[in-house]
C-alpha cells in the first residue's frame, strides 16, 4: 500500500487516477483501527477501483479539555490491517501540513450539528466538516464512506455535501458491535475491565427502547426514562445525553410517528461512548 503525506502529491496522483477513469472510494478515520473501520474499508475497496483511507487524528475537532494528546495512535499497525484489507494508498499528513501557520477558514454546518454531540463539545463538529472538506479536497474521491456509529456526523457531512454542492457520494456503513454488543470505537481500548457491565447497556438500552415501541409505546417521555433508568441501575455510568430526534434534522421528537434516532452519549469512567439506533414502527 502506498503513502502519501502531502496534500499536493495526493491531488497530483487521485487527478491521475481521475483521468484514468478509475473511481476513487475514501475512508476517512483517525486510525487506531478496529474492525468498524476495517468493514468501511471493505466496503470501499467494493464501490471503488481505488481504495484510499486518510490517518489523521485532527486537533481542531478537540476542544482543549478533550483526549486529543491520549488519543489512542499506532500508525505501523494501522498500515498493516489496512494492507492486510486491500487499502490502495492511506494519506497520512502531518499536523502542520492540513494547518500551516495563518490557517484561518473553517467550515460550519448550523443546524444539524446544535443538538447532541453539539451541545456537549462545541467545537466538534467544526472541526470535522473542516477537516473533511480538506481531505476531500485532497484525495478528490467520487465516493466517500463513514459509520453511523457517529450518525449526527454522517448528517452532517450529507448536509455539508449537498450545501456545497460536493460532487461526493456520501455512504453509511451500519455500526459494527463487538460479540458482546459493544459498539466498536477506538476508544473503547480505555475502558478498564469492571466498566465493561456498565458500557454493555447502551446497546440493551437500544434493544429495549425497541421493544417499547413495538409494544406501542410512542411517547418520548416514557421511553427516555426507561432508557435513562437501564443505563443508571447498577452504576458506574452517567448520562451526557439520551434523546429521540428525527434521524433527518436531528431535531427532538415528542412522540414517535416514524422512524426516530434514539441516540446516547454515556460517560463510563473517564471513557465517553457514543451509540444510537433508528427506532422503527412495528410494520
Ligand atoms: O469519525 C472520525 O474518525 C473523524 O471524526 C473523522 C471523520 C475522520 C474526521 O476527523
Amino acid at each position: 500500500m502506498r503513502i502519501i503525506e502531502n496534500i499536493s502529491e495526493m491531488q497530483r496522483l487521485a487527478d491521475t487516477w481521475r483521468a484514468g477513469r478509475e473511481r476513487i472510494a475514501f475512508v476517512p478515520t483517525m486510525g487506531f483501527f478496529h474492525e468498524g473501520h476495517l468493514d468501511l474499508m471493505r466496503t470501499a475497496r467494493k464501490l471503488g477501483t481505488k481504495a484510499v483511507i486518510s490517518i489523521f487524528v485532527n486537533p481542531t475537532q478537540f476542544a482543549p479539555t478533550e483526549d486529543f494528546e491520549s488519543y489512542p495512535r499506532d500508525l505501523q499497525r494501522d498500515i498493516d490491517l489496512s494492507t492486510a484489507v486491500g487499502t490502495d494508498l492511506a494519506f497520512v499528513p502531518r499536523v502542520d501540513e492540513m494547518y500551516p501557520e495563518g490557517f484561518q477558514t473553517y467550515v460550519n454546518v448550523t443546524q444539524v450539528t446544535e443538538n447532541l454531540c453539539g451541545m456537549s463539545r462545541p467545537v466538534f463538529f467544526r472541526g470535522v466538516a473542516t477537516v473533511v472538506s480538506k481531505l476531500f479536497h485532497a484525495v478528490k474521491p467520487h465516493i466517500a464512506v463513514f459509520g453511523q456509529k457517529d450518525f449526527q456526523q454522517l448528517v452532517s457531512i450529507r448536509r455539508m455535501v449537498k450545501d456545497m454542492n460536493m460532487d461526493i457520494d456520501i455512504v453509511g456503513h451500519p455500526i459494527v458491535r463487538e460479540q458482546d454488543g459493544l459498539a466498536m470505537s477506538s476508544r473503547n481500548t480505555y475502558l478498564k475491565p469492571g466498566e465493561r457491565p456498565a458500557a454493555l447497556r447502551l446497546n440493551r438500552s437500544l434493544k429495549e427502547a425497541q421493544e417499547l415501541v413495538d409494544l406501542g409505546e410512542r411517547n418520548a417521555t416514557v421511553i427516555l426514562k426507561a432508557v435513562n433508568d437501564r443505563l443508571t441501575t447498577g452504576g458506574g455510568a452517567t448520562v451526557d445525553y439520551a434523546r429521540l430526534c428525527d434521524p433527518d434534522t436531528i431535531e427532538d421528537v415528542e412522540v414517535i410517528s416514524g422512524p426516530t434516532l434514539l441516540a446516547l452519549a454515556v460517560w463510563v469512567g473517564k471513557t465517553r461512548l457514543i451509540d444510537n439506533r433508528v427506532l422503527l414502527l412495528p410494520a
